[in-house]
């Protein structure tokens, strides 16, 4: 594994060196609706979709199982997660349908994996809480839809349900594995309700949230940016 230039790269693999190895065995427990966000890809025959942020590739896996004809495609900032990721796509049979890719998810396109079209699908599954630029990211995941293409997100809610103590202490261990829930999306998509065909799921506590629209409305993408906790604001 050659370590990665980039300083995101290599603080992403210093996370993920160790716990990659019982990441899927762990997150089980705490990375919730992940498998609706999958059941609700909902890819046709022959559909291209890309995770950004794959990690272990547990979730593009799942998607090639449950979509035989789909063509997948993931990318991660992590060259150890991604290690692993090759390792168990091969094991499950599916190196011919998901291709892999170490690069940024701020500058995600389809010529990273030297795709000459756009994709059918792009989803976000706890990742978007770990990435830097994240409104960025959300644009350049609009940008690489096809016109009639799908964003998909699943991540941390703002933990409101949970009480004080429990917002802190959740908010604290997070923070110890550089997680920044981005509870500013999850109230401008509670806000926004202009596309009539997005769909929100929150979970109890809302501890979690997942969220599939045609595409990360560009007015919305100007509210976040606006919201006092976003990157970059005071
Ligand atoms: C919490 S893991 C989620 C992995 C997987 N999506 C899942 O649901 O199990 C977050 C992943 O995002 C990746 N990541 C963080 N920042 C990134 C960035 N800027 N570009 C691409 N991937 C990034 C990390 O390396 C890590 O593999």
């Amino acid at each position: 594994m050659a370590p990665s230039d980039n300083p995101h790269g290599a603080l992403m693999d210093r996370v993920y060196g160790r716990q990659r190895h019982f990441y899927d065995l762990t997150r089980r427990y705490y990375l919730f609706g992940r498998d609706r966000l999958i059941r609700g890809l909902d890819l046709a025959p022959g559909a291209s979709a890309v995770e950004i942020g794959c990690g272990t590739a547990r979730n593009l896996i799942a998607a090639a199982r449950r979509y035989p004809d789909a063509r997948l495609f993931g990318l991660d900032a992590s060259q150890a997660m991604l290690e692993t990721a090759k390792g168990a796509v091969y094991r499950a049979g599916f190196s011919h349908r998901i291709t892999l890719v170490q690069a940024y998810a701020e500058s995600l396109s389809p010529h990273v994996f030297g795709e000459p079209g756009k994709f059918d699908c792009a989803f976000f599954s706890y990742s978007l809480s770990m990435i830097p630029d994240w409104l960025r990211a959300l644009a350049a995941a609009n940008q690489a839809l096809s016109p009639s293409g799908r964003l998909h997100i699943v991540d941390f809610g703002d933990f409101s349900g949970l009480g004080r103590i429990g917002r802190a202490a959740m908010l604290a261990w997070l923070r110890r594995f550089h997680v920044k829930p981005r509870a500013e999306i999850l109230q401008v998509l509670e806000e926004w309700s202009v596309d009539a065909d997005h769909t929100l799921w929150v979970s109890p506590g809302r501890y979690a949230f997942v969220w599939s629209a045609r595409r990360f409305p560009n007015r919305a993408l100007t509210d976040v940016a606006d919201q006092p906790h976003a990157e970059g604001n005071p």
